[in-house]
């Protein structure tokens, strides 16, 4: 489209003449997202918060979520994996073509995956080997090495994270960046995450919630709302059914309640880590979220919204409803879109499967045509 400009007359370098006419006298540029001249690792954060307007009118509280989604990795996890990675380099623990080592079968494994090839460094990924193939396909190609185990607890020597560690230990110049309980993954939250959060709305923070896998987004964020408001802002934690966090608040401590299991992937959690057990003081009360309402909110928001989220995304706004309710009207609340549903939409937007889960009947009616898969 021609746009009403002021037709001015320009000289090109090679002398010949040209008229601008494509750009308007009161053309105001749009926002412009930064320039990371140190590539990948200066694009990870900065991502836009998102008002969400049907919930929002619904619940006469305004109701964010932030979306990390559009962190370049794909998820907040690129978060956490650009802290730690530079946490390690300025300790010394890794230097040029070295080895990151991670027990992860997920979006910190994707995160590290990237972050290492942008700096130089190998990659090598330990993850239970029930983890869909196409989890391993894209580590992959990203360029890591992906060494499938069986799946054992925690306390047995074998079980993928302590495999993890060995491995680190049996080469020079490689880090386990141990994401559970390294504290550089709650750091990232604590200098990014929580301060973007604030400023998007001028200090006016009243709720924040999301649910827990490291507990380092959680913990981080509340940390710093918590601190910049000092104590005002409410902060919640979500938990999924078959994680142990929610029993343990609710009985000061007490109970590890690990009944029931839940559709999403990157949450729920069974013990407490050390990135959660700096800041679990500050919470002012958790909530546990069914799938029947998780599940739900993923076709809403993306009927509603066009927003087309993971599991632990649609669980987290769940929450943010529940936390909304119980503050005063206009009050602001936030949350978090962790990751988009591409790595998800087999399973969750397949009828079949959520059939045999028992999450099809928990979609609305006029929602389930959006149930196309196989
Ligand atoms: C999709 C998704 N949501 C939420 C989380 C939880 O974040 P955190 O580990 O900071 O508690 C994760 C962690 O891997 C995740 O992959």
């Amino acid at each position: 489209m021609l746009l009403n400009t002021s037709r001015t007359i320009c000289r090109l370098s090679s002398g010949r003449r040209f008229v601008a006419q494509y750009i308007p006298n009161d053309f105001k540029p749009p926002f412009i997202p930064l320039t990371s001249e140190s590539g990948f690792a200066g694009a990870v954060g900065n991502t836009p918060l998102l008002k969400l307007n049907k919930l929002s009118q619904e619940t006469g509280r305004n109701i964010y979520a932030k979306a990390e989604f559009m962190n370049p990795g794909g998820s907040i996890k690129d978060r956490a994996a650009l802290f730690i990675v530079e946490d390690a380099e300025r300790k010394g623990l890794i230097a040029p073509g070295g080895t990151i080592v991670e027990g992860t079968a997920g979006n910190t494994g994707i995160g590290l995956a990237h972050i290492a090839r942008a700096k130089g460094y190998k990659c090598v990924i330990y993850m239970p080997n029930t983890q869909a193939p196409s989890k391993m396909d894209l580590l992959r190609l990203l360029g890591a090495e992906v060494n499938p185990v069986p799946v054992v607890p925690f306390t047995d020597p074998m079980n993928f994270n302590h495999q993890a560690k060995r491995h680190a230990e049996s080469l020079d110049n490689a880090v386990w960046t141990n994401q559970f309980d390294n504290l550089a993954n709650r750091q990232a939250h604590i200098e990014s995450t929580g301060p973007e959060i604030w400023a998007q709305l001028d200090g006016q923070v009243d709720g924040f919630t999301c649910s827990t896998g490291t507990g380092g987004t959680f913990a981080g964020v509340t940390r710093y709302l918590k601190d910049i408001s000092a104590g005002k802002t409410q902060c919640v934690l979500a938990d999924p059914p078959g994680s142990v966090v929610h029993s343990y608040i609710q009985s000061n401590g007490e109970a590890l309640d690990r009944s029931g299991g839940s559709f999403t992937e990157g949450i729920g959690q069974g013990r407490i880590t050390n990135n959660l057990a700096q800041d679990i003081g500050l919470i002012d009360y958790s909530i546990k979220i069914p799938d029947a309402e998780s599940i739900k909110m993923v076709y809403r928001l993306l009927d509603e919204e066009g927003l087309y989220v993971g599991g632990t995304g649609a669980l987290n706004v769940v929450a943010a409803v529940e936390v909304a309710k119980n503050l005063p009207e206009g009050s602001n609340v936030v949350t978090l879109l962790a990751d988009s549903a591409h790595k998800y939409a087999e399973r969750i937007f397949s009828k079949k499967w959520l059939i045999e889960k028992g999450l099809y009947e928990h979609i609305p009616k006029e929602l389930q045509k959006y149930a196309i898969l196989a």
